[in-house]
């Protein structure tokens, strides 16, 4: 088997690349080890910047996020019994956010790549890739019990933090930064209207906790817990109990209750390697970076990143020029770094870390009620929030 760019992984990187490459004339495959209902209903986050709601508009797979999105021109940031509104639509000039679950953006994606006549493996078992440091670059997997050998010019590694193309490149060649976070994400999703029509990032003595939703029917709920946190330490009653004191402020607002559909854990850390690339191995998406979810940002480096690099290649096929794929990882990463400051920002400003004393508390909170209370600096978070210009 022939093509042009091999992809590993169908998430939101992998699946958003083959689509604008098909747009731009060129062929790929993509290879996903796990089943389509898996990635079709996994929860991921669900915040979508103005910039990858544009882009999946202009490339036409936005129809039923224009339909289903909600579109929300603030947020909100409650500390000390109180709440503030950040106007993101006035500070932006006018740009928004919209909710659309991460697993919504991938059905949109593979019923567009399959409505096309795109190729996708699903349940790919022993997924390798080889030969791109040389000229033909290969990926082998086993699908519909047979093995399969796949060359092309390009291999794409979308295949998420866990995935085997970053591991594949020679050790030594990647430089890798971190920082993990002392706590996790406990989420639920929760079949009751959302208590708020936008979101709500609580500081509390008690910790971080976060109001979103996927709907107008459907809640989700975050609140940060120990790293090692167990679920089964966390019963509905006691995340409940948790919750209404995280938000509680001073008036009569309530968080409504409803029957929890769904719980679990997100870890916390902040990840990048350098460069995005190796030969004809080009990363994208968690396989080169992750960031904390606090501010929603993971979704939408991996289509910036996946914008970037069907631009470059589109170039090499039209032109022979490598000069975009030469400027691939470097053009990224300035855009992953500002994404890593924001995310670690907000994370930091609004968590509760064992090892603050007295004076990091207030320290916190004055940072908070210089936010709110600073047109400079809201719009500063407006700018990040809703998504920094391409380039
Ligand atoms: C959601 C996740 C985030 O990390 C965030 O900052 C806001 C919302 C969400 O899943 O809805």
């Amino acid at each position: 088997m022939r093509t042009q760019i091999g992809i590993v992984g169908a998430g939101p990187a992998g699946l958003l690349l083959a689509h604008l490459l098909h747009l731009q004339g060129i062929e790929s495959v993509i290879v996903e080890v796990r089943s389509r209902h898996y990635i079709e209903h996994r929860i991921r986050a669900g915040v979508l910047e103005q910039g990858t709601v544009d882009m999946m508009i202009e490339t036409g797979v936005g129809e039923r996020l224009k339909r289903e999105g909600l579109v929300h021109h603030g947020i909100h940031m409650r500390f000390n019994r109180r709440e503030h509104r950040i106007n993101l639509y006035e500070l932006t000039g006018g740009k928004a956010i919209t909710i659309y679950a991460q697993q919504e953006v991938v059905k949109d994606l593979i019923s567009a790549r399959l409505a096309a006549g795109g190729q996708i493996f699903f349940e790919a078992k022993d997924v390798s890739v080889d030969g791109f440091n040389g000229t033909t670059p290969s990926m082998r997997f086993s699908a519909d019990g047979k093995t399969h050998e796949l060359t092309c010019d390009f291999i794409a590694g979308c295949d998420g933090f866990r995935g085997v193309c970053r591991p594949s490149i020679p050790a030594g060649v990647l430089t890798f930064f971190d920082r993990t976070y002392p706590f996790a994400w406990l989420g639920i999703l929760v079949q009751a209207p959302p208590s708020s029509d936008e979101l709500i990032y609580a500081h509390s003595e008690r910790g971080f906790a976060l109001l979103s939703m996927r709907s107008t029917e459907i809640g989700r709920l975050y609140m940060q817990v120990p790293a090692d946190a167990d679920l089964k330490d966390y019963p509905d009653d006691r995340v409940w109990r948790e919750l209404h004191a995280r938000f509680a402020i001073d008036g009569d607002w309530k968080l409504t209750e409803g029957p929890v559909l769904q719980k679990n854990l997100a870890p916390m850390r902040s990840f990048v390697a350098e460069p995005m690339q190796y030969g004809r191995l080009y990363l994208a998406g968690d396989a080169a970076h992750i960031v904390p979810a606090t501010g929603a940002k993971g979704l939408n480096l991996a289509a910036a990143d996946v914008r970037l690099l069907s631009q470059a290649l589109a170039d090499y096929y039209s032109s022979g020029g490598t000069r975009l794929l030469e400027q691939y990882s470097q053009r990224c990463l300035r855009r992953v770094w500002k994404a890593q400051r924001f995310s670690w920002w907000m994370t930091t400003m609004l968590h509760r870390f064992d090892t603050d004393n007295a004076f990091d508390q207030r320290r916190q909170v004055a940072e908070l009620d210089y936010l709110t209370g600073s047109q400079a600096a809201m719009k500063s978070l407006a700018e990040n929030y809703v998504g920094l210009p391409w380039d």
